[in-house]
């Protein structure tokens, strides 16, 4: 289940292949998708090799995790804006096929009743890339979110937000909410690879090896998953 490369590098490379191998499989495939600082040479190493080995990626779905609440699509920080240059725009996918949770929307409820509805409407996903926090969330479930959750808006810790601050100007910028998919949609993903590379995550993957199943370390309910990859880099694996 946990599977150590020795860089950064070879992670996006293990993983690019895996995403790539799974597309080459299932043309239609429905892609659960991260965002944050991990993702972007996974993403980068991704674009390249659709780039020297194209495959047909008309039928494919994506459906990111999270989107910070108040932040339009537009906003630098946001997790569309970052999709949209990191991968959608470079592998030309179509707003029709790409989804994100829109945390502008005007009722949050109604939205992520909404987001819950199109996944289950595709199918479900087939694969779902995590990274993960360094706290142990994942998509943006905090410690104490309830297992049994689908879609829903969150408060973010203080600790997330200052995790997060390096993304934005100042800590009055970070935003305090998100909507995220649930741990249930994230259990219900027919395949989870999830992804720690650096120093700042041997902690709490250290904590995830050791925990058991419990609610205080989110991320340890994918112990229950069936088909789990932890792909990790030797930074991250330093106090297994
Ligand atoms: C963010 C995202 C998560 C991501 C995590 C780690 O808050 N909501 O989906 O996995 O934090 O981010 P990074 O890869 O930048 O460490």
């Amino acid at each position: 289940m946990f599977l150590v490369v020795p860089t950064p590098q070879a992670v996006a490379d293990l993983v690019s292949t895996l995403v790539y191998q799974h597309i080459k499989a299932k043309p239609a495939a429905v892609l659960g998708l991260a965002t944050g600082g991990t993702m972007e040479p996974i993403y980068a190493a991704l674009v390249a090799k659709l780039q020297q080995q194209p495959l047909p990626l008309e039928k494919l779905t994506t459906f990111n995790l999270d989107e910070y609440v108040g932040l339009s699509a537009a906003h630098p920080q946001s997790y569309h804006y970052f999709m949209q240059q990191h991968l959608f725009a470079p592998l030309g996918l179509a707003p029709s096929q790409v989804h994100l949770p829109d945390g502008n929307c005007r009722n949050s409820a109604e939205e992520c009743q909404a987001y819950s509805e199109q996944i289950a409407a595709a199918g479900g996903l087939d694969l779902q890339l995590l990274g993960i926090g360094s706290n142990g969330h994942i998509g943006f479930n905090e410690p104490g979110t309830p297992f049994d959750c689908n879609t829903h808006e969150i408060e973010l810790t203080a600790q997330t937000r200052q995790d997060n601050l390096r993304f934005f100007a100042d800590a009055a910028e970070v935003p305090t909410h998100a909507i995220t998919m649930g741990i249930c949609e994230i259990m219900a993903a027919r395949e989870v690879i999830l992804v720690a590379t650096g120093q700042r995550k041997a902690d709490i993957i250290a904590q995830l090896y050791a925990s058991g199943v419990d609610e205080q370390l989110p991320a340890s309910v994918l112990k229950q998953h069936r088909n789990l990859k932890v792909i990790i880099d030797e930074d991250a694996a330093a106090l297994l």
